[in-house]
């Protein structure tokens, strides 16, 4: 294989997987951030997210000696020929990105370019912003090195990101050189899988309307389920029925409390924002949006409708990450459920098997469970918030002696109900 050198700018959730993932395929690996405590902690093999399996590929590599960690760009850049930008990209109130980090790290770039380098966005970013980059590079790249700009979306589900670095189900570039393609397929040559090259505005675009799909999908079931709940019918039989068409596919068709997490309701509202500002009203995406929001006070009402009054019971909450094996509390169904409960006067008892160090910090008055049984102890109603798989193997027979009344609300419809309901249980499911 053709080891080549690579930087990657940014040291969060996508810049870490990147370059680790990509050490792992056998390149030489630099990531660069700004935050020296942050290098300091990686240096020491200190990982400062969640993600399953990234510690030890962190450490493999560096023993390796194929993954190193530096503060500056300059010396991101000393060998390296392949750079990418993976900083953040946070939601401004209105919609927008911030390309603030984007646009320092293209000077940086720019100022310290050593040889023919290709630049690609790995961050996600409006489309267009590929162009801007290349601009601002070209401005402050005095000393006239070549280089080309590409745009290479990342895909990564938290929790799963490793496994989808390394066994995608597609790799899009969007390129302007035969050169910078190349390169690009030569990096990735260990990966053997589809790769669609583009030019830069379409790869930028499938980013969008990929995740802005996804969640199209989502609240479409969760509309279908609010019919079903009127009819009588069950969603999650629907769902079945839907997804054994191909061209529907069965995955993203879980109806529950609506997506969340730091990607979807992002995209989502960059892509509408983007729209609008070319000149086109993508109405759709802003009802997808509105049916998400809706589904947690859905869920608030059916906690409701089960204790009649909400003021002065104990509620036991099950999950706050925004979905299971993440910490990721960011734009969690979680933060926004808690609330509405509190605000009309619930008590919050919660349990999640790794988010509560997260949430102790943005959460009050919730109280913070040792285990689910804790959680549901002199509970008025129990509430799945996140599917995590070790809730469904949870002695419910007990759960029931402990609680106060014993009604489940399933946000996730991760339980069977037939089950739950002969243990004595009042179940109240999503969309069924
Ligand atoms: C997503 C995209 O899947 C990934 O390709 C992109 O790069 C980043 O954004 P992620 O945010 O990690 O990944 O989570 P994902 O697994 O897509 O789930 C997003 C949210 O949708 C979660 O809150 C999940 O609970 C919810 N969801 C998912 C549903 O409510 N129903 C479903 O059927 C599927």
């Amino acid at each position: 294989m053709n080891s080549q050198k690579v930087c990657v700018i940014g040291c969060g959730y996508v810049g870490l997987v990147t370059g680790a993932c990509l050490a792992e395929m056998g390149h030489g690996v630099v990531c660069v951030d700004n935050d020296r405590g942050k290098i300091k902690a990686l240096q020491k093999g200190r990982i400062p997210i969640y993600e399953p399996g990234l510690d030890i590929l962190v450490t493999k590599n560096r023993v390796r000696k194929r993954l190193s960690f530096a503060p500056s760009i300059k010396e991101g850049l000393k060998d390296a020929g392949i750079v990418f930008i993976a900083v953040g990209t946070p939601p401004r109130s209105d919609g927008s990105a911030d390309l603030t980090f984007i646009e320092s790290v293209a000077r940086e770039i720019a100022l310290n370019l050593q040889r023919y380098t290709v630049v690609i966005e790995k961050s996600t970013v409006p489309v267009e912003t590929g162009e801007q980059v290349e601009k601002t590079i070209a401005r402050y790249n005095r000393r006239r090195v070549s280089f080309d700009m590409v745009s290479n979306p990342e895909f990564l589900r938290e929790g799963t990101a490793i496994h989808d670095f390394l066994h995608p189900d597609r790799i899009v570039i969007g390129v302007k050189s035969e050169r910078a393609e190349k390169a690009m397929r030569d990096l990735y040559a260990p990966l053997k899988t589809k790769v669609l090259v583009t030019d830069l505005k379409s790869s930028e675009l499938i980013k969008h309307a990929s995740n802005s799909f996804l969640a199209t999908k989502i609240s479409f079931m969760n509309a279908v389920g609010r019919v079903c709940e009127l009819v009588g019918a069950d969603a999650t039989q629907v769902a079945e029925g839907m997804g054994l068409d191909p061209r529907i596919g069965k995955s993203f068709l879980q109806a529950g409390i609506g997506f969340g997490g730091f990607c979807l309701p992002k995209d989502l509202e960059a892509f509408l924002y983007i729209s609008k500002k070319v000149g086109y009203d993508f109405d759709l995406l802003r009802m997808v949006k509105d049916i998400n929001e809706t589904q947690r006070a859905h869920f608030v009402k059916k906690i409701e409708e089960a204790v009649w009054i909400l003021k002065g019971k104990t509620i036991g909450l099950l999950g706050i990450s925004f979905k299971p094996r993440t910490d990721d509390i960011r734009f969690a169904p979680s933060l926004d459920i808690i609330h509405r409960l509190q605000t009309q006067g619930a008590k919050i008892k919660v349990y999640d098997p790794v988010a509560m160090p997260k949430a102790k910090t943005v959460l009050n008055q919730a109280t913070f469970c040792r285990n689910a049984y804790d959680a549901a102890r002199g509970a008025d109603c129990l509430g799945i918030v996140t599917e995590w798989p070790e809730f469904g193997e949870l002695d419910f027979a007990k759960i029931k002696k402990l609680m106060e009344n014993a009604i489940i609300v399933d946000g996730r419809n991760m339980l069977n109900p037939t089950r739950i309901k002969a243990l004595g249980f009042e179940y109240k499911g999503m969309g069924r």
